[in-house]
């Protein structure tokens, strides 16, 4: 059964409870979850606006042993599919890009675990989920809907954004639900969980504990270096490679998808009322979670 979503959107459905626009069409979701997994495949996971774009040019520069003529022949988004992703007009289909793609691949989703692959606990991948404090996600999340042209065209305010973030009334649904699905994988072997704010504390060292993660333990400290320089938030932001400004459903002039990229930027937009608000609903919808996802409020 479907909740009530009350801030209704052109362009919006509901796909087994969990809210989509229509980037993410219901033939494309059943077609995820007969997708045919690879052993060697990486699969990046992450809530919309954690890291996703940072943590796959990473992933993909490791795993083709830091080619960085190969990384500046093609976008990001060619090179590491969006796998529920479906715009003919960028000819961008996930699914179809990912078919016929080379090992290893790189496949990036934002889907909660249970509209996953179904073959993906059985073919056990690699699989990277990276999460960040779900204020900065929100503010950030905020700022994308502005900008970009798939959310059914977004007029409202800060407020009425926050409370459908809350409320799982976005594009991929509850930020809290896509957590909650995927905290209990964080001890399988094939699983590595990373948070944005300890690639923000020492992008070297997460990319080295990533490359050890891949078996990419042939590369280089030098060339380990050149990555975390390639990966930086100036470098990335000046690459037409990775920084999306050639995607035309966002409007690079309302916000870039390289926008501030730190931590703590919620503060410029929680009220200290929405902050508590927000605080509370974490500790009830988070307090079965043991351990406790370190994240500093
Ligand atoms: P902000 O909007 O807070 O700046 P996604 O790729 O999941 O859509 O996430 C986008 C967010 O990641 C944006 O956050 C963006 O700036 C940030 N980001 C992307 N590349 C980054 C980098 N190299 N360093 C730090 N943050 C980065």
């Amino acid at each position: 059964p479907s909740k009530a979503f009350p801030h209704t959107l052109p362009g919006q459905h509901v796909y087994h409870g969990v809210l989509f626009f229509g980037f993410s069409p219901p033939e494309t979701l059943d077609a995820v979850r007969d997708f045919q997994v690879k052993s060697d495949d990486v699969f990046v996971v992450t809530y919309p606006k954690a890291g996703t774009t940072w943590m796959q040019e990473i992933v993909w520069l490791l795993l083709h042993d830091a080619d960085f003529s190969k990384a500046a022949s093609s976008p990001v988004y060619m090179r590491s599919p969006f796998l529920e992703f479906k715009d003919e007009t960028l000819k961008e289909v996930g699914l179809d890009i990912a078919e016929a793609m080379p090992s290893p691949r790189v496949i990036k989703t934002h889907l909660p675990r249970k509209l996953m692959p179904g073959e993906i606990f059985e073919k056990k991948p690699k699989v990277i989920v990276l999460f960040r404090n779900p204020k900065d996600v929100c503010c950030s999340y905020y700022n994308f809907y502005k900008s970009s042209s798939s959310f059914g065209d977004f007029q409202g305010d800060w407020p009425q954004f926050l409370e459908m973030f809350m409320e799982g009334q976005v594009d991929h649904g509850s930020w809290f639900d896509f957590t909650k699905s995927w905290w209990p994988m964080r001890e399988a072997s094939n699983f590595r969980f990373v948070f944005y704010e300890a690639m923000k504390e020492n992008l070297l060292d997460e990319i080295k504990q990533l490359a050890a993660f891949l078996g990419k333990t042939d590369l280089s400290p030098e060339t380990l270096s050149k990555v975390a320089d390639h990966c930086s938030f100036e470098s990335m932001k000046a690459n037409p490679m990775t920084n999306h400004e050639d995607v035309y459903s966002i409007d690079s002039s309302v916000s870039p998808l390289l926008r501030k990229g730190t931590v703590g930027d919620w503060k410029n937009y929680f009220t200290v009322q929405q902050s508590e608000e927000f605080d509370q609903r974490y500790k009830q919808e988070m307090c079965d979670l043991l351990p406790a996802i370190p994240f500093q409020f």
